[in-house]
């Protein structure tokens, strides 16, 4: 358990189990991400799609790494009922305002667990008839069983432990916090 004031004074003084991903280290990656991306994409709109609310801080900080022209805007998605028993449709609570077809998309999500969200919101942007369309992911936990969303951009391959910070929450909680740790 880590219990530096550091972590404490964050977190309202629940230790954690330990600091999976330091700031520097996920700026650095991140820079590294920024560099691809803008090689990957020489010509055409690109639109970035973040998606909310675990991709904010993630997507801030990544399109300051890209030195091409991008747009920017968000998707918030939610599975109808009960998420246990998965009804295999998406629902966009919001819908970008901006018009998908002919453009690059760029899907931006914090991490990759099941994939199923990423599945069906990637068949659902399909429709849209974007130019192209592929995935960021901040981490990947590697568990998604087939069929697979194919993550064209990965941070890092994760632990299957339950991360919080730089976005990722527990009920909420630990979006805030600059590094990502393993709650336990
Ligand atoms: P999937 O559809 O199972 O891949 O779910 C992915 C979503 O679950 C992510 O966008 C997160 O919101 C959430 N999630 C999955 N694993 C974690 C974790 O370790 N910490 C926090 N949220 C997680
Ligand atoms: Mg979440």
């Amino acid at each position: 358990m880590l219990t530096t004031p550091d972590v404490l004074r964050r977190t309202g003084g629940k230790p954690v189990k330990s600091i999976v991903y330091d700031a520097e280290t996920i700026a650095a990656r991140v820079r590294e991400l920024g560099g691809d991306i803008t090689r990957a994409y020489p010509d055409g709109d690109l639109l970035i799609l973040g998606l909310l609310k675990g991709s904010f801080i993630f997507l801030s900080d990544l399109v300051r790494t890209i030195e091409r022209p991008v747009q920017v805007d968000f998707l918030v998605a939610s599975s109808y009922g009960d998420r246990k028993v998965s009804s295999g449709t998406i629902r966009l609570l919001y819908d970008p305002e901006t018009r998908l077809e002919g453009k690059h998309i760029l899907l931006v999500e914090d991490i990759i667990d099941t994939g199923k969200t990423l599945q069906r919101l990637m068949a659902l942007l399909a429709g849209r008839r974007p130019g192209s369309l592929a995935i960021c992911a901040l981490l990947d936990k590697q568990l998604a069983a087939a069929p697979r969303p194919e993550l064209r951009f990965v941070g890092f391959k994760a632990p299957a432990a339950f991360l919080v910070g730089y976005g990722l929450d527990h009920a909420e909680n630990y979006r805030h916090l600059p590094f990502i740790a393993d709650l336990e």
